[in-house]
């Protein structure tokens, strides 16, 4: 059996020394208009390949010296073999999906042995030719007309090999056998699909006797970051002189030869008034470097990165980083996120006011890289390691403080720089993630420090210190906003990231506007990246229809279930509500009333180098459905500032808000003149309360019944039972399916189900099932109104009733039900409650759905200020939020009113003082029921939940508990007003009905 897969001391068998991402062109032309294909010096080998699948390595020959059976077939290059029908995909977080062996590897390790042929091009001939793979997992052999050509470990790390004395003309045969586990496993445990084959590129490339080998751009700021420093090496194999071109646009602001001596060139030069690059104004110089017959253009960006009394500084200024982690990951392709996928990430990103992103785990595709320069994104460029398994059997530094792990530590840190430092995004190294801390990562930081001194490092399991040791920042993933503070307080010397922060999974990230106060608020506060950006979701299909599978949905084991669901985009990366959310919280420009009756206005500008001008902005006032003065503005605003401009607000009455868009006033690369970039909302104090409407109200008659009561108006009935409202017929509609009861339970979110686990303690006081027993059921009828008392006892199943729930019930001759609803302990509830609500069921047909409220996306206490209040209109399925793993869902925070309408416009409109509401077409049962979004059904009635106060979502699911003041507690009674209003849209208009419930 062959030794490297499962040996501590070999990287590799004769790979080329890591260098920066250059394709070989021809000239400085075509260097710049860096098509691959069309470079004579490239060949690429994506595209079908001949696949044969192998259960172990000893049925392949190339690795035991015997052929065994294998399972014979085609397969498309880049991808994973698991998502091409071979093998199964196996999702796990920390456990290693191995026995814990190193450096050994099972058996029954599956071997993909990828075969193809290919004709050299006449342009390769009598040239060195150098075969390229971007990413392999986990390791691989390649074999060239039947000799072995190389070895690799380091997934997500190129090599390349010298093949020019195997290559012959005319047709060549070129086999690659891939391990799915090596002892590279065992630093590959990120939390992830364990997807094998070659899921990168994989090209030829041809160089001359002359040729660069590479070109390393060290940049940097001097004078009050004014001019920019440039430093270039450049390998340049045979050459004796090399000549630089730096281009400022089409224009040459420099030119001139070098000498090489000793296979080296170097050019030092300043550009006096840079513009330098930085996420906001990511401004980039083309740098071309030509020898005879081969030119190759780096892009590159002057910005100085310095950490200085605890503080983080990107050219001079405090810059916050805010953003996200993202993975390869992709619904279909698994980790194959082909260069339109990530373009499309990274504009997603940027149009959601991102500035970061930190590449979890390990280094991504280099065009990637490419994108965030050229897009305007800090990157955390990230090692490929992660050693998180130990943690099941032994201490978290097991394997980093164990020597022998040094050679392969090193070599994955060095590659990564080798790879990638020429790119001005990367404003951070990563020495990996969860892999203990120990000797390991310090040799790693050391042997990366010495080809790279312009960035700190980063690593967040150096914490056996409050201060990182070895790392140039220290960080922390879920700290919580307390941590923080002390953190920062104690004048630190290193400055905090949070390398993750507010775990997007399912419900949630709520905190986010809690997080951000707080970096704001500590210069020694960097900032932090949300775990995490896309949903690993794969696509399967059942009985035709399709659906996300996650974890556990392939047969295997172990796995980690919904586990890898936990972002703030859909696999397909259509935004969840998380993510609008923390595009508001993140915006860069937030208004603050200075003066109501003189319309004076602030603005505060959060970006660090960009002024506000570049943003049209756009006030309204707005009351209900009605804007009653509206006007634009531009601000020029510096980074930084706040500015004051007066605004004709004119005449307004009470309730009235204040809505300002900010958008784009020129089209930029990632959105068009006129996109949204930031919102704002201000209530107004100072309108006028309107006079409140009385509808007609006919004659009331009050009847007692087996049941209960009915109260009969003109046109309407209603009727209450020992439970409280039961019945409702309007203009001879029937209105509720079922009635009103008491509802607690809300199906958990992932972050209900998180660390403290609220649900399952949910679940021992059997909110779940609620029980009633009348105490009082009376009723009476006054001159103008019906009074209908129900008192009952709510027990949960099992245990002692839990609260006494009184309803009084108001009915009045217009057809309004006003609701006093009170909820009172019955004995200590010391625990924190999902709701405190109502639940009922309207017949078919209720679909259309309008507010006044927050939306139009779903709100909760702790996720809301991106729902700004207003009037919205939708249905009922549109509000469904289809969580990959179904949970809680579509409520609408700070609600005056909400009404769901029929066809013909009948419609029941519930009124309160800012109340949740939600509809679904399922029951909270059906909807705690449902693992996948196949299973979660869709009744024809509409389930109308209505609670006085909603729960909210934490971030649980991996993070810290929701904040105290966030929870609902049931200390004492609490008592909501409701009214309802059956009405007919035809002769009442939705606001005329507002006005006619409005409890006030
Ligand atoms: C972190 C880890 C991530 C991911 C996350 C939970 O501890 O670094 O890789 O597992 O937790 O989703
Ligand atoms: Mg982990």
């Amino acid at each position: 059996m062959r030794t490297e897969f499962q040996d501590l001391n070999c990287t590799n068998l004769y790979r080329l020394p890591a260098r920066a991402t250059l394709i070989p062109y021809p000239d400085a032309e075509s260097a710049r208009q860096d098509e691959r294909a069309m470079s004579p010096y490239y060949l690429g080998l994506n595209g079908e390949w001949d696949f044969t699948y192998y259960n172990s390595p000893y049925d392949v020959e190339e690795l035991s010296g015997e052929a065994g059976e294998g399972i014979p077939g085609k397969i498309q290059v880049p991808g994973v073999w698991q998502l091409q029908g071979y093998g199964a995909p196996q999702y796990t977080n920390v456990r290693f999906p191995i026995p814990f062996d190193p450096p050994f590897v099972p058996d029954d390790t599956p071997v993909g042995v990828y075969d193809r042929t290919f004709i050299l091009p006449e342009a390769f001939r009598d040239r060195q030719t150098v075969i390229r793979f971007e990413g392999v997992s986990s390791c691989y052999y390649v074999y060239v007309n039947g000799q072995l050509a190389g070895f690799s470990k380091g997934p997500h790390l190129p090599a390349e090999f010298d093949i020019s004395a195997l290559v012959r003309d005319g047709e060549n045969s070129l086999r690659v056998v891939v391990l799915q586990w090596s002892d590279g496993t065992y630093l590959e445990d990120q939390d992830m699909w364990r997807h094998a084959g070659i899921f990168r590129d994989v090209a030829l490339l041809s160089f001359g006797k002359e040729r660069i080998a590479d070109v390393w751009a060290d940049t940097s700021l001097s004078n009050g970051y004014q001019d920019g420093e440039l430093t270039v090496t450049v390998k340049a194999i045979g050459a004796e002189k090399v000549k630089w071109t730096l281009l400022e646009g089409e224009e040459a602001i420099l030119s001139q030869e070098s000498a090489v001596t000793d296979g080296e060139a170097k050019l030092a030069a300043e550009i006096k008034n840079v513009k330098a690059w930085t996420a906001e104004t990511p401004n980039r110089y083309e740098l071309i470097v030509e020898i005879p017959g081969q030119a190759e253009r780096v892009f590159i960006g002057f910005r100085k990165i310095e950490i200085k009394d605890g503080v983080f500084y990107v050219n001079g200024k405090n810059v916050k980083l805010l953003g996200v982690n993202r993975h390869d990951t992709h619904p279909t392709l698994g980790f194959y996120t082909p260069v339109n996928e990530m373009e499309k990430d990274v504009v997603l990103m940027k149009r959601h006011n991102m500035n970061i992103v930190r590449t979890s785990h390990y280094p991504n595709d280099p065009r990637f890289l490419e994108l965030c320069d050229r897009y305007g994104l800090y990157v955390v460029d990230e090692t490929d390691i992660e050693c998180h398994g130990v943690t099941q059997f032994n201490s978290y530094d097991y394997m980093a403080t164990d020597p022998k792990w040094t050679t392969q530590f090193v070599d994955r840190g060095v590659r990564m720089v080798q790879r990638d430092r020429n790119h001005p995004c990367i404003v951070m190294w990563s020495l990996g993630n969860e892999s203990g801390y120990g000797c390991c990562h310090v040799s790693m930081a050391e042997a990366m420090r010495k080809i790279d001194t312009a960035r700190p490092i980063h690593y967040e399991r150096d914490q056996w210190e409050k201060e990182a040791i070895t790392a140039d920042v220290t960080s922390r993933m879920y700290a919580g906003i307390d941590f923080m503070k002390e953190y920062a307080e104690g004048i630190p010397k290193k400055p905090l990231f949070q390398c993750e922060y507010c775990h997007a999974m399912g419900q949630g990230p709520g905190l986010l506007e809690a997080y951000w106060q707080t970096y704001m608020a500590y210069p020694q506060l960097m900032g932090g990246c949300i775990w995490e950006w896309a949903d690993h979701g794969i696509v399967k299909t059942e009985n035709g229809q399709e659906y996300y599978a996650y974890g556990g949905d392939f047969g295997e084991w172990p796995h980690d279930g919904c586990f890898c669901v936990d972002a703030l985009t859909y696999p397909d990366r259509t935004p969840h509500t998380g993510l609008l959310e923390y595009k508001h919280v993140i915006r860069p420009v937030r208004a603050a009333m200075t003066n109501e009756a003189k319309g004076i206005v602030s603005f505060r500008n959060y970006y660090s180098f960009l002024s506000l001008s570049h943003l049209a902005g756009r006030y309204a006032v707005v009351n209900g459905a009605k804007t009653l003065a509206q006007g634009e503005f531009i601000l020029n605003t510096p980074a930084g500032e706040t500015e004051e401009i007066t605004l004709n607000l004119g005449q307004y009455p009470a309730g009235s808000y204040l809505n300002f868009t900010f958008t784009l006033r020129n089209d930029t690369s990632w959105a068009p003149a006129g996109y949204v970039v930031a919102q704002d909302q201000l209530a107004l104090a100072l309108g006028k309360k309107e006079a409140p409407v009385c509808l007609p109200a006919s004659p009331l008659s009050l009847e007692k019944t087996h049941e209960g009561y009915t109260v009969r108006g003109n046109d309407f009935c209603a009727a209450f039972n020992r439970e409280g409202l039961c019945g409702l017929v309007f203009h001879g509609v029937n209105m509720l399916e079922s009635g009103l009861r008491v509802n607690l339970w809300r199906a958990p979110t992932d972050n209900d189900n998180g660390w403290h686990g609220a649900a399952e303690r949910w679940k021992k006081l059997y909110l779940d099932h609620l029980q009633a027993r009348n105490e009082r059921l009376e009723a009476k009828l006054t001159e103008s109104s019906a009074v209908i008392d129900v008192v009952c006892l709510c027990g949960p199943k099992v245990l002692p009733p839990m609260m006494r729930v009184s309803q009084r019930y108001t009915v009045t001759g217009d057809g309004k039900i006003a609701l006093d609803i009170t909820y009172a302990p019955l004995r200590e509830i010391a625990d924190y409650l999902p709701r405190l609500g109502m639940r009922m069921a309207l017949p078919k047909g209720f679909e259309r759905l309008v507010w006044q409220g927050r939306g139009p996306i779903e709100s909760y206490p702790d996720k809301k200020t991106g729902a700004l209040i207003g009037r919205y209109e939708s249905t009922v399925d549109e509000t469904h939020e289809p969580y990959v793993r179904p949970q809680e869902n579509g409520a609408h925070e700070d609600t005056a009113f909400a009404a769901l309408l029929n066809n013909r416009g009948i419609g029941l409109m519930a009124a309160g003082n800012n109340f949740s509401f939600s509809a679904h077409h399922y029951t909270p049962e059906m909807l705690t029921e449902a693992q996948h979004t196949i299973e979660l059904g869709h009744t024809d009635e509409i389930t109308w939940l209505i609670d006085g106060a909603m729960g909210p979502v934490g971030t649980n699911s991996c993070g810290p508990e929701p904040l105290e003041e966030d929870k609902l507690y049931l200390k004492e009674d609490r008592t909501f007003h409701f009214a309802f209003l059956p009405f007919d849209a035809q002769t009442l208009s939705i606001d005329g009905a507002a006005k006619a419930v409005s409890h006030e």
